[in-house]
């Protein structure tokens, strides 16, 4: 495993703002085959679906299927959250719904990163009362400094404090998915957009 990544090239910085590399890629296959080796193991035998939270979690989810060993089923569910540049509400609504019934089965959760956990408990919620045998978390990332919902997260790959981070499924204002390692973003960056929400907020 490398571990100078420091020296790693920043990849397509289109609007200068990425910053220094997390998670190199190389370290991002390993954990993601560790958890696919954990999820095999945990789900043998068990009627398993794997729900993709849309769009942040696509890529995470490509990787960690293929490290599952097991016969199982994936379907995907839109929910629309806040972004950096929509400092709208604080509320959830769903844009997909699933497309199967989770009736009796085994539900695992694939989300990419869970910052106040609104957004999943919101989602767990709803979840339930289509009564599941079980429902499970698997997130990328975990910044649990911000968290206000209770949560238990079975699996996660990173934890991280403070930053906001892009790469590998997460974006900044929807780009920056297609790196293949995860991101900070700059600090200018960020100020920036606090004083542009700010001014449409008029506060
Ligand atoms: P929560 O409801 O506060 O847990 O929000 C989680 C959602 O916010 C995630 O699904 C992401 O879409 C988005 N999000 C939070 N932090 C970041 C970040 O650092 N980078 C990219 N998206 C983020
Ligand atoms: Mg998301």
């Amino acid at each position: 495993m490398k571990d100078d990544f420091k020296n790693q090239k920043i990849e397509f910085d289109y609007d200068n703002i990425l910053g220094r590399i997390l998670f190199p890629s190389e370290i991002i296959q390993n954990k993601v085959k560790e958890l696919g080796n954990r999820i095999t193991a945990d789900y043998k035998d068990r009627e398993l679906v794997i729900v993709c939270i849309l769009r942040g979690a696509v890529i995470f989810l490509t990787d960690l299927i293929r490290n599952i060993r097991l016969p199982f089923s994936i379907d995907f569910i839109g929910i629309s959250s806040y972004g950096i540049n929509q400092p709208d509400s604080g509320i959830v609504k769903f844009t997909k719904d699933l497309e199967e019934t989770i009736y009796g089965k085994h539900v695992l959760i694939v989300e990419d990163i869970i910052d106040t956990g609104l957004t999943i408990s919101y989602l767990i919620r709803n979840l339930r009362s289509r009564e599941p045998s079980s429902i499970e978390v698997c997130t990328l990332i975990d910044r649990e400094v911000r968290r206000i919902a209770e949560l238990d997260i079975r699996y996660c790959a990173f934890k991280i404090a403070g930053k906001y981070v892009v790469g590998y499924g997460l974006d900044y204002k929807q780009k920056y998915r297609n790196l293949e390692s995860i991101y900070e973003l700059k600090t200018d960056a960020v100020k920036k957009d606090i004083e542009e929400m700010k001014s449409t907020l008029n506060i």
